[in-house]
């Protein structure tokens, strides 16, 4: 992103109808001013697709994505911001300037050479291990063969040998007229310590490319094949293509049928993804030994929200997966966690147990609730009040991120079981975010009223979203602070930021601005909503405001309340003085 310039993404929304775009993917029919449809993105038999001409915007009501016509096309064609862009003006027959994305970026041409010169790379390690006659060729066929990867397996990932040499790679490359500073910000050769000139990072080792989705090769992973010979693996370096943490192993191969299955398997290494994959699990990548980054996930958001974390069973392992839990509830994911038995991996369970067995434990996989409960039933124990207490504590803090409340509810009631513990113990616990409400009413009260305040805001942040004058008209009545929803928070805040803009601004002004689905999916909820809500939207607009500033004038005194006490407790008598005196205006003014 960024790189397109944003009035020449304007006007290629401007000019997209996103009726015509997306009746190429579905079926729209006309329904008032809308028009709906069966949903592209989950599968349905009654529609709950919503396209509005008007905004030039869809939601579906069903799995609850929405967006703009840039969006339908990055979620629909797997592309990304640029991509779809450049997609809609060659459409709208606009020209995106030649120079405000390609030639003169200099980073962009070097990736696009660091591209180039490891395909070459790719190229080269893999016809080492087809086709060189040479004795470490031979060993690596049968590395490999032992591990119960053929052939058909070895071109499919692209497999291949590093021979047992200082520059077998450079000279190659540099055969090919490849320079050896590229070379070197390709992470492929390292300069030699002291001394002119460079050697190859990968000697004597199997290779494992890591492609992207668009099956480009970004890196390397490079494994010994004696367990004495240094670290199992070395992988390339960061480049400016390559970040770490940024991309999932064997994705460019599976995406397709994880969106196909709506899941995806995640597992750790490579041969963790490759043998599993190649006995017809379909749906699986690897994360390469981190616990899940927040890019990662969104890679994976992009075909499925359902994730099953299948991670070695020891320490590290098991870590990594709790690691993983919070970003992944964060992003809205659901997650379960399959288990094997100690000493197994994916690659070595499937050789053993066979198709069969792994599709099993997949199904079985335990609710995060379930696994995170164990786990730390292993870390702290049950038997000591202090065990109980800490794992009921952190598991209260995961509870938390859910951002359904009826979800936070269930689940705090299935801890209380697992606990043994009256469930008005833990909801009197719950941090803020699992119990937002006035203490001391039933759990169902408490739904109810969270239901409602929130409610208040939603139509609220609905009226502005419908007509830019009521922005106006809430001027300083309102902030992005009031809202309890840091999703809402988000919006709103996007909405004064468009709204500070001199000229008139537009929901794809606010959507652009926003560059993130969740937010951009409670935005195009919001506006999809029936009409019915927002009817006398006048009073609608009173009856919100009027809450709002009353929960903001209960935070204040609720502060007030506590300096009072703070000033009384240090005897600060003129403090303690003039506090009183603010208390006493902000019950007038309330
Ligand atoms: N890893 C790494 N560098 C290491 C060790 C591990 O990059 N020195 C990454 C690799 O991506 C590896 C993953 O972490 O695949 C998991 O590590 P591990 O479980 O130790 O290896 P396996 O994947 O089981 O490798 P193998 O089956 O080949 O022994
Ligand atoms: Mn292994």
């Amino acid at each position: 992103m960024g790189l397109i310039p944003n009035d020449v993404i304007h006007q290629v929304i401007e000019r997209s109808d996103i009726v015509e775009i997306i009746g190429n993917y579905t079926a729209l029919k006309k329904a008032g001013r809308n028009f709906k449809a069966l949903c592209p993105f989950h599968h349905e038999k009654t529609p709950s697709f919503v396209v509005n001409p008007d905004k030039q915007i869809f939601h579906c009501f069903g799995c609850g994505v929405g967006g703009n016509a840039v969006g339908f096309l990055m979620r629909q064609e797997h592309l990304e911001f640029p991509e779809a862009v450049r997609f809609l003006a060659n459409k709208a027959g606009i020209a995106v300037p030649q120079d405000a994305s390609d030639a003169p970026n200099p980073s962009r041409q070097l990736r696009e050479e660091i591209v180039k010169v490891n395909t070459l790379a790719a190229l080269f390690f893999h016809d080492v291990l087809l086709t060189h006659r040479q004795a470490d060729a031979g060993l690596a066929r049968d590395y490999l063969k032992g591990r119960g990867v053929d052939l058909e397996t070895v071109k499919k990932f692209q497999l291949g040998f590093a021979p047992n040499e200082w520059d077998a790679l450079l000279k190659h490359l540099r055969s090919k007229g490849i320079s050896e500073e590229l070379m070197q910000k390709a992470g492929l050769i390292i300069a030699r310590e002291g001394k002119n000139g460079h050697y190859d990072r990968f000697r004597n080792r199997i290779i494992f490319p890591i492609f992207d989705i668009q099956n480009r090769p970004l890196a390397f992973g490079a494994r010994t094949m004696e367990e004495s010979d240094g670290a199992k693996y070395i992988n390339s370096p960061e480049t400016v293509l390559y970040t770490k943490g940024q991309h999932m192993f064997g994705l460019q191969l599976t995406k397709l049928a994880a969106g196909k299955l709506d899941q995806m398997i995640v597992v750790e290494g490579y041969m963790d993804m490759i043998m599993p994959y190649t006995h017809g699990i379909e749906n699986i990548a690897a994360s390469l030994g981190t616990a899940l980054t927040s890019e990662q996930v969104r890679l994976i958001r992009r075909y499925t929200s359902n994730v099953v974390m299948l991670f070695d069973t020891d320490a590290a392992g098991q870590s990594a997966i709790v690691r993983s839990l919070d970003l992944l509830i964060d992003e809205g994911m659901n997650v379960r966690v399959a288990t094997l038995a100690q000493d197994e991996d994916p690659d070595s369970f499937i050789r053993q147990q066979g198709l069969e067995a792994f599709r099993a434990r997949i199904k079985d996989a335990q609710s995060i609730l379930d696994f995170k409960f164990n786990w730390l039933k292993g870390q702290y124990g049950l038997a000591t009040v202090e065990g109980k207490s800490k794992i009921s504590q952190e598991l209260l803090l995961t509870i938390g991120r859910f951002k359904n409340e009826v979800a936070k509810y269930e689940l705090t009631r299935q801890l209380a079981r697992l606990l043994s513990v009256p469930e008005s113990v833990l909801f009197k616990q719950a941090p803020a975010s699992v119990n937002r409400q006035v203490p001391g009413k039933s759990p169902e009260d408490r739904a109810k009223g969270s239901a409602s305040s929130v409610n208040t805001e939603e139509l609220l942040l609905a009226l502005f979203l419908k007509d830019a004058a009521w922005v106006k008209a809430a001027g300083e009545a309102v902030s992005p602070e009031d809202f309890s929803d840091g999703q809402m928070r988000q919006v709103v805040q996007g909405i004064w930021e468009v709204a500070s803009q001199q000229r008139e601004w537009s929901i794809n002004d606010l959507l652009m601005l926003l560059n993130n689905e969740p937010a951009q999916s409670l935005v195009t909820r919001l506006i999809s909503m029936e009409e019915g809500k927002l009817t006398d939207a006048a009073r609608v607009f009173q009856d919100c405001i009027g809450k709002i500033q009353k929960e903001r004038q209960k935070k204040i005194r609720g502060q007030l309340l506590q300096a009072i006490r703070q000033a009384e407790a240090e005897g600060d008598g003129q403090k303690l003085e003039e506090l009183r005196e603010q208390f006493n205006q902000s019950l007038k003014t309330s």
